[in-house]
């Protein structure tokens, strides 16, 4: 019989960052301090921090090198003509126009190409897009296939678009009213779900037809070519390159997000195929970016970047990232926590509706889960459900997604498997203890994207989760019985 054979990351470590461990007492009053949103926390007081891996890798030894060659030019910096080169040889596309980050890029095509009552469909929101296209006026429609929806359903491809769907919006509201589709690739709010080859290529020839284009959120789209050539028939040969130039010879051009896939700590794209609307994006990129040549970074940013793009279509990379993804995934199924399934690629969701179902929607489980998940062990997570579905600009109510879920999301390259072990074991202490979890209210909620600066409250008692500790003179209590007056 064949023994199983271990294997570990492609990497070794040269610098280390020491990390300050934190006690329950001082975790508690931390989170209270943050309004009970992980994202008000800071970071000296968390242990482990799964709250994004956006901006969060650790650079290579190769792009640190390339920071010191950053030629801090105003106009025509070396770097971004090897930016340039990177994205042209990875990604495929004619104009590439550097942006701050990947919501910078998300700005321009949403202000050039969105008209007040335009419709956006696309394969499920994502939080920067969805504000950008409403900002320029836009109405955003999801077409991503339902079984995205369902947390509990395994599909290779859950990132696919619904023909169906995008069909009947055409025949709704007319083509001209479509400027185009924003087709995501890993869907991020869909627990990092691929998109197929074969569902792109459909949707992409659907788009020509009705002389709609098709614009890629590629701020993922080499993990979602790693799950394409693992999972979709006939890509089993091909490399993760070669089929991440397929994905984007099928549409007219992307933004994205490089502080993701790209490996780097800041940094965006915008690509187009089309000279004239290239054109202009370089208008629009020197009033809201820098210029065409910087897009608001330092040289050495862009040569970081350049770097980085090569360096994430890499085979040994890529394994050693998805599979840590799943070594954790696969430590909480085992012990049966509800997460989203199949196990994505930048992360771990937790179905917060199902890990604390005597929490109402109206109280926010995730965002709770959150919470209790960093009082237990200065683990943090990511609220992804209605708190960051924000409201229905036209009725004002809380919008209920489907998924309540809270990720888990690995920065790329920076923590190792005993990190993993130690965020497994206490969110599968918190699945055993769910009860004493309690809900959230809003005590602030910001007009804008409310996920990020909204603070809340208990809705019982001071803490969100009410653990032995919070419980201790009753436990403590030397009679046992929890009314002894003399030890309180
Ligand atoms: N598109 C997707 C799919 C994203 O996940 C993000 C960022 C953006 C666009 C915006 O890019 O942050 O560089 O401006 N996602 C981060 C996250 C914030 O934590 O998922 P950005």
């Amino acid at each position: 019989m064949q023994r199983r054979r271990s294997w570990a990351e492609p990497f070794k470590i040269k610098m280390v960052e020491p990390l300050r461990m934190t006690t329950r007492a001082q975790r508690e009053a931390a989170i209270e301090e943050a309004g009970f949103n992980t994202f008000l926390l800071r970071s000296r007081d968390v242990y482990i921090d799964l709250l994004t891996d956006s901006g969060t890798a650790a650079m290579s030894d190769r792009q640190w090198a390339g920071m010191m060659l950053g030629d801090e030019a105003y106009a025509g910096s070396e770097n971004f003509y090897h930016l340039e080169d990177a994205v042209r040889h990875v990604y495929g596309y004619k104009h590439v126009i550097p942006t701050h980050q990947g919501r910078g890029a998300e700005h321009i095509l949403s202000r050039m190409c969105i008209k007040p009552g335009d419709f956006i469909p696309g394969n499920m929101y994502f939080t920067t897009t969805k504000a950008h296209q409403e900002l320029a006026g836009g109405r955003f429609v999801d077409v991503i296939h339902d079984r995205a929806h369902d947390s509990t359903l395994e599909h290779p491809f859950k990132g696919d678009i619904d023909l169906a769907k995008l069909t009947s919006l055409i025949d709704r509201v007319g083509a001209g009213k479509i400027p185009y589709l924003c087709v995501q690739c890993n869907v991020n709010m869909a627990g990092g779900q691929p998109i197929s080859l074969a569902n792109l290529r459909e949707v992409s020839a659907l788009c020509r037809r009705h002389g709609i284009r098709v614009f890629l959120d590629a701020t993922r789209a080499a993990e979602n070519a790693y799950f394409i050539q693992q999972r979709e028939p006939g890509c089993a040969g091909r490399s993760i390159r070669d089929i991440l130039l397929e994905i984007c010879s099928l549409s007219d051009g992307c933004t994205c997000s490089a502080k993701k896939d790209a490996l780097v700590n800041i940094g965006g794209f915008l690509c187009l195929n089309d000279d004239a609307l290239a054109e202009e994006a370089r208008n629009m990129v020197v009033l809201y970016e820098g210029l065409h040549t910087y897009g608001g970074l330092a040289g050495r940013d862009m040569e970081a970047m350049a770097i980085g793009i090569e360096e994430s279509v890499e085979q040994d990379h890529m394994k050693a990232r998805i599979g840590q993804v799943t070594y954790l995934g696969e430590a909480l199924m085992r012990e049966g926590v509800p997460i989203v399934k199949p196990i994505g690629g930048h992360g771990i969701f937790l179905d917060a509706a199902r890990f604390l179902p005597h929490i109402p929607r109206e109280q926010f489980p995730a965002q709770a889960l959150a919470c209790a998940l960093y009082v237990d062990s200065g683990v943090r997570a990511m609220e992804r459900g209605a708190v960051s579905a924000g409201r229905n600009p036209d009725t004002g109510q809380n919008i209920f997604p489907k998924l309540e879920l809270v990720r888990l999301t690995l920065p790329r390259r920076v923590y190792t498997q005993a990190h993993m072990d130690v965020a497994a074991e206490s969110v599968i202490e918190l699945f055993r203890n769910a009860p004493k979890v309690v809900g959230l209210r809003f005590t602030f909620e910001p007009k804008h994207l409310r996920f990020f600066q909204a603070r809340f409250a208990p809705v019982t008692g001071a803490r969100v989760l009410l653990t032995e500790d919070a419980d201790a003179p009753v436990s403590r209590c030397c009679c046992g019985a929890g009314g002894c007056r003399e030890n309180g």
